[in-house]
């Protein structure tokens, strides 16, 4: 409902960060909250900050700016940061410990049995050891899916600590990429699409003795296919335990879907009360609201850390920017640790919002919506909630899906204002009115299922041998229309028959941990022989921005990442910088005088090796295409031929498929280069003010003729947007009619058998 001032205002973002944007120092925001924040106070709390990203003259910097510097002085000894309570006193206190037992009994008595509990309960990091401490780790690996990876990391880092041993012995991770467990493993905490990929090569989980799916209220599409999988599997494996774990009251649901027995065991919760402040009128800009209201708190007198929800990295940067530069003019403000926490911090930063801030100072953290049940920080009594969250939501305008600011459902805002009830009672500053809160959000927030693009799902699902998708027991169905265009992107990729079949390009396809474009990107180069600089380009795209731009050296790094740019194409201005790394011998000191990000390369270093790996052992061709980047350029094309769009104007395109307007986005290499090649290709469509084309190469009219022949032709390029349109629908209805026929064959098939 657009009309809603909440939903308008989430389209529009916060005028608050576009400030911040315009002021050139968006890249840099990070960086710069390190340096208000303090990197003193990392150190402080025993966290090793990296020697060689930090050079003397910078250190000297931080001493003078230190606001904590005199407050710190005295503090080298640790013990100001020992915990008060020792492990097992922690663990014995959570609400958990009291159900030891009867949860142990439950789930020997029943294969499937679900497990409510308020977040902060202990199930997460809790269930795991007490069925290790049971035996059950004897018989096979005790599993628990998370659906955040910043989730399953910490979580299983956490556990370690309380169990004594290194992290990725006994206890361990895997998500997408990275694999922290060995053969000693026996407790494995991973993402839910890890567990699902596991799926492809063994069926029947055969190396489980028990599954937990945690934060199954969460409702991720990896975990709604899961949820249709493993109801199978419990049904074939006696001997497999699956425990479902909610924070929220869906549990009757759940039960149901695992059928009528399944129990459902709720952990006495042990909270407080919060008072709720909505506000009297709509507010202007949630960021600027929520930097005064963190202020305001800090400055009053009352003890408690602070914990502000922010929809994404970019408005959680600058409010943690704003805050600590507002302190820093203050004369006589305390010291606050303010603490940013979203998926792409690095996991030693992400570590210290666990940690006790030295001197009994207080903490300030601003999360994305990962703390709203996944990561439970204690010692919080402030909670300011906005009311926003970034979601994937498929955009019919675009295409395809899109990560854009909505407002949440009430059961998430009740989530959040729980938060500050944990320890004692607490206080939630809600940004929205109560009325907005009443009229404006959904009572509950729509599975993820429900609301994006699945070509992932429909090809891991395929290469399961589900072959009819619409009789997969899903909770909650996808809308048939999203599973037809998920299918319809699959076969346009090549990936599908006309008979909705899959295709030997599409069990390929399924191998690789990536999206089907970029899976089929990879398999084309074989062919086209460009193999090694494409996985290079692949793999840069699957970590975060490399580019770094330190404040008062913008100048420099601009120029310094210039030199790397090619003038037609983002992706090999990529490639570029990764030869030229690996030229120099893969080095830190490299990067650092280049302003790139060395941990970055380091991660799309090993991601490649990995991605390697795959294509070896499908016998693809790793072969380089040498000085001819040309046929780069093609390959890249015969994969994002649906994403093209031809040259308009100035830095604005328009999108050959859907007619609307695409702009270059500032940081690309074509940006203002003054060359403007007729056609080019994108990546992903960012949307804030504008769509912006985000990681785009320059590709010829006749290649899209070529790749993508069921949209482009030569001659077509005469006819207007809606004959295109048109097209469109008749080469989708097409497929369909076709899958009609052959589903109506396979029933004739059948029955006459
Ligand atoms: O899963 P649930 O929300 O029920 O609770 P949990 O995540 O198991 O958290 C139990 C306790 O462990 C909480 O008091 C957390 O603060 C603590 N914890 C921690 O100190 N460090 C972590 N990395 C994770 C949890
Ligand atoms: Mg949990």
């Amino acid at each position: 409902d657009v009309t809603s001032d909440l939903a308008v205002a989430s389209t529009k973002g916060s005028k608050a960060v576009k400030r911040f944007r315009e002021q050139k120092e968006r890249i840099n925001a990070q960086e710069r909250h390190w340096e208000l924040a303090g990197s003193n106070l990392g150190k402080l709390m025993g966290i090793k900050e990296e020697k060689e990203e930090v050079d003397e003259e910078e250190k000297v910097n931080y001493k003078d700016s230190q606001k904590f510097g005199d407050h710190m002085k005295n503090m080298d000894s640790v013990s100001t940061f020992a915990l008060e309570k020792t492990i097992k006193e922690q663990r014995e206190y959570l609400p958990v410990f009291a159900v030891r037992q009867s949860i142990l009994k439950v789930i020997r008595d029943n294969s499937v049995v679900i497990i409510v509990g308020e977040t902060g309960s202990g199930k997460t990091t809790q269930l795991t050891q007490y069925l290790y401490e049971a035996g059950y780790g004897k018989q096979g690996v005790i599993g628990c899916t998370q659906p955040r990876r910043v989730a399953a990391m910490s979580v299983a880092a956490r556990v370690a600590e309380e169990m004594g041993v290194p992290l990725g012995e006994e206890v361990g991770y895997a998500i997408r990429f990275e694999d922290k467990t060995s053969d000693k493993t026996v407790i494995k905490y991973m993402t839910d699409g890890i567990l699902l990929r596991e799926c492809l090569s063994d069926p029947d989980l055969d190396n489980y003795n028990v599954i937990i799916m945690d934060e199954a209220h969460e409702r991720s599409v990896n975990t709604d296919v899961l949820f249709g999988l493993l109801r199978e599997v419990v049904s074939r494996r006696s001997d497999l335990k699956l425990i479902v774990t909610s924070a929220t009251m869906d549990a009757e649901k759940f039960a149901n879907f695992f059928g009528g027995n399944t129990p459902n065991f709720v952990i006495p919760g042990r909270t407080f009360p919060v008072d709720i402040h909505h506000r009297r009128a709509p507010v202007e800009d949630y960021v600027d609201e929520a930097v005064k209201q963190a202020i305001q708190i800090h400055l009053g007198a009352i003890d408690g850390d602070i914990l502000i929800f922010m929809p994404g990295q970019e408005d959680i940067e600058v409010s943690s920017a704003l805050i600590s530069e507002k302190l820093n003019s203050l004369e006589s403000a305390p010291p606050l640790a303010v603490l940013p926490i979203y998926s792409q911090l690095p996991s030693e930063k992400q570590a210290k919002i666990f940690q006790r801030a030295p001197g009994g100072i207080r903490k300030c953290i601003v999360a994305t919506n990962i703390a709203e049940t996944s990561l439970t920080v204690d010692g919080i009594f402030f909670v300011i909630d906005p009311g926003y969250c970034k979601m994937k939501v498929f955009n019919s305008k675009v295409g395809m899906d899109a990560l854009q600011v909505y407002p949440i459902s009430q059961a998430s805002a009740n989530q959040r204002s729980g938060r500050a009830g944990r320890t004692g009672p607490g206080q939630c500053y809600r940004l929205y009115t109560s009325r907005q809160f009443k009229d404006e959000m959904l009572v509950t927030t729509v599975p993820e299922i429900q609301r994006t693009n699945l070509a992932n799902v429909v090809l891991m699902l395929k290469s399961l041998n589900v072959d009819d998708l619409l009789k997969f027991h899903f909770m909650d169905p996808p809308p048939q229309e999203n599973m037809m265009n998920s299918m319809y992107t699959l076969w346009t990729l090549g990936a599908l028959d006309n008979a909705g079949q899959l295709t030997d390009l599409g069990r390929t396809m399924a191998d690789f941990p990536l999206d089907p474009a970029l899976s089929k990107m990879l398999i084309t180069s074989a062919k086209m022989g460009c193999s090694e600089e494409i996985l290079t380009i692949v793999s840069m795209l699957s970590v975060p921005s490399i580019f770094i731009r330190p404040k008062g050296k913008e100048e420099e790094a601009d120029s310094r990442k210039e030199k790397f740019q090619v003038s037609e194409s983002d992706h090999l201005s990529l490639l570029n910088v990764f030869n030229e790394w690996k030229k120099k011998k893969w080095s830190s000191r490299w990067c650092k005088d280049n302003y790139i990000q060395a941990k970055a390369m380091q991660r799309a270093r090993e991601v490649r090796g990995q991605l390697q790996e795959i294509m070896e052992s499908d016998k693809l061709e790793i072969i380089s295409s040498g000085t001819d980047w040309d046929i780069v350029r093609k390959c890249i094309c015969s994969a994002y031929f649906p994403n093209a769009t031809r040259l308009k104007g100035i830095g604005e395109y328009v999108s050959l498929r859907t007619g609307i307007p695409c702009f270059l986005h500032p940081t690309s290499s074509l940006f203002g280069m003054g060359y403007t090649p007729d056609y080019v290709v994108y990546h992903e469509i960012i949307m804030t003010t504008k769509e912006y084309m985000q990681c785009v190469t320059a590709v010829e009219g006749a290649w899209l003729a070529e790749l993508g022949p069921m949209f482009y032709s030569l001659k077509e390029q005469a006819l207007t947007y809606n004959e295109r349109i048109q097209q469109t629908i008749r080469a989708n209805e097409t497929m369909e009619d076709e899958l009609k026929s052959s589903e109506a064959q396979k029933v004739v098939q059948s029955e006459r058998k």
